[in-house]
C-alpha cells in the first residue's frame, strides 16, 4: 500500500500522467434473456483532459468526455467504475466487449468477453384436469403455469380451437398482466357457458427461447331437468324391455307351435281325408292328438 502510493507521488513530482483500466471478470458467461453489468475500473491523474469508450467486437457503442484536466493539479489521482448494462441479452451479443480510456498521447483498454449461452426452453404446466365438464351457463376457469428463464420477449396468449382469443373479450377474458415475471399463472376464465364453447382450449407461451402449449378439452353439456328426466327415461326403458320380452315370448310360442306341427304331419297325412278337408277340424285333431302323445 505504502509503495503502491509512493508510486503515485512519484509519478505526481515527475508529472507522469495515470491512465489505467482495470477489470476484475473478463470472461462473462450468461443466459440468453437475462441482464448483466459489465464493469471496468479506471484510474487516472486529475491533471489531464480523459474520455472513455466501450467498443463490442472492435466497433464503438459508446464514448463520451469524462473529466476535464487541471493542469495545476498534477497530484491527486481519480478511480471511478465504468459499466455497461446489457439487458435481455440475445446470443447476437455474444463476443469482446473493449472498456477503455484516452487522454492526448495516452489510451488504456481491457477486454471483456460474453458468451450468452443457449436458455433452457419455456414449460408449461396444466393445473387442474386436462378435459373438464360443465353444465351450459356455468364458469369455467382454466389454469396454467409457465416456468421459463429471463427471455428477451415473452407472449402468452389462449387459443380456442386453434384460434387466439383476445384478452379482451368480454366472456372469455385472461389476465395479460406481468407476463415478464417467470413462474407465472395463466388464467383463462369463460363465463356463461354456451353449448358451443365445447372444444380445445390451449394456454401458449411464447419467448425467445421457444414455444409451449397445453392443450384443456372442454365439454358443455345442456342443463337438464334433474328430476324429470331420469324418471321419464326409465319409464321409456321400462317399456322397451317390456315390449322385446313380449314379442321374444310371443316369437318362442309360435316356433314351438310350428316346429310341433311340423313333426305331426306325416301322422296328420295319415288321418281321415274328411279331417284334412276341413282346416279347422284338421287343427282341432292336430291339438287333440297332441295331449294324448304327452300322456
Ligand atoms: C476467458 O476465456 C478464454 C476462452 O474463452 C480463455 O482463453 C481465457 O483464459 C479466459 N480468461 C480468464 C481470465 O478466465
Ligand atoms: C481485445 O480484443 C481485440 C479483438 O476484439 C484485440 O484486437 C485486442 O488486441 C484485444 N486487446 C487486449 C488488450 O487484449
Ligand atoms: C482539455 O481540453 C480542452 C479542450 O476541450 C483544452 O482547452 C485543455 O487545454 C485541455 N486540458 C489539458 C490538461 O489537456
Ligand atoms: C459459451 O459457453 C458455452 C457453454 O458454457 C460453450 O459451449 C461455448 O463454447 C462458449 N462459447 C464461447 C465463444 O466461448
Ligand atoms: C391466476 O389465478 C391465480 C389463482 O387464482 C392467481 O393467484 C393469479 O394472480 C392469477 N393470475 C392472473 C394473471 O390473473
Ligand atoms: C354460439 O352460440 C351462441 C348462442 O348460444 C351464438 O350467439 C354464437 O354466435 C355461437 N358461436 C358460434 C361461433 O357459433
Ligand atoms: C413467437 O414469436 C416469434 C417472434 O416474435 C414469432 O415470429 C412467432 O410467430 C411467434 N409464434 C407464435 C405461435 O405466436
Ligand atoms: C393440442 O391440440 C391440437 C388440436 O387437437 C393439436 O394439434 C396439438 O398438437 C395439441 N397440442 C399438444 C401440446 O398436445
Amino acid at each position: 500500500m505504502e509503495c503502491y502510493f509512493a508510486f503515485f507521488l512519484f509519478a505526481a513530482v515527475l508529472s507522469i500522467q495515470v491512465l489505467n483500466i482495470k477489470a476484475s471478470q473478463t470472461n462473462v458467461t450468461i443466459v440468453e434473456g437475462s441482464t448483466t453489468t459489465l464493469q471496468c475500473q479506471l484510474t487516472y491523474s486529475e491533471a489531464i483532459n480523459v474520455s472513455i469508450f466501450w467498443l463490442f467486437d472492435g466497433k464503438q457503442i459508446k464514448a463520451r468526455p469524462l473529466h476535464k484536466g487541471n493542469d495545476q493539479d498534477i497530484i491527486n489521482i481519480n478511480e471511478i467504475f465504468l459499466s455497461l448494462k446489457l439487458t435481455q441479452a440475445t446470443r447476437k451479443q455474444s463476443g469482446i466487449y473493449t472498456c477503455g480510456a484516452l487522454s492526448p498521447g495516452l489510451r488504456s483498454a481491457i477486454n471483456i468477453s460474453v458468451n450468452v449461452t443457449d436458455a433452457e426452453g419455456p414449460e408449461l404446466e396444466v393445473k387442474g384436469e386436462a378435459v373438464q365438464n360443465f353444465l351450459k351457463g356455468n364458469t369455467a376457469t382454466l389454469r396454467c403455469n409457465a416456468v421459463f428463464p429471463p427471455a428477451s420477449f415473452v407472449d402468452t396468449f389462449w387459443t380456442f380451437n386453434g384460434g387466439r382469443i383476445a384478452s379482451n373479450e368480454r366472456r372469455r377474458k385472461y389476465d395479460k398482466d406481468n407476463p415478464h415475471s417467470s413462474g407465472s399463472t395463466l388464467n383463462l376464465t369463460i363465463y356463461d357457458l354456451r353449448l358451443n364453447d365445447t372444444g380445445i382450449y390451449a394456454c401458449n407461451l411464447n419467448t425467445s427461447h421457444g414455444m409451449a402449449q397445453k392443450n384443456f378439452s372442454i365439454f358443455v353439456k345442456p342443463k337438464e331437468d334433474t328430476r324429470s328426466a331420469p324418471v321419464k327415461r326409465d319409464r321409456g326403458t321400462k317399456l322397451l324391455i317390456g315390449l322385446g320380452l313380449f314379442v321374444a315370448l310371443l316369437t318362442t310360442v309360435m316356433a314351438i307351435v310350428y316346429l310341433k306341427l311340423r313333426s305331426r304331419r306325416p301322422i296328420l297325412r295319415r288321418l281321415p281325408r274328411l279331417c284334412l278337408d276341413n282346416p279347422q277340424t284338421a287343427s282341432r285333431a292336430s291339438v287333440t292328438f297332441t295331449s294324448v302323445a304327452h300322456e
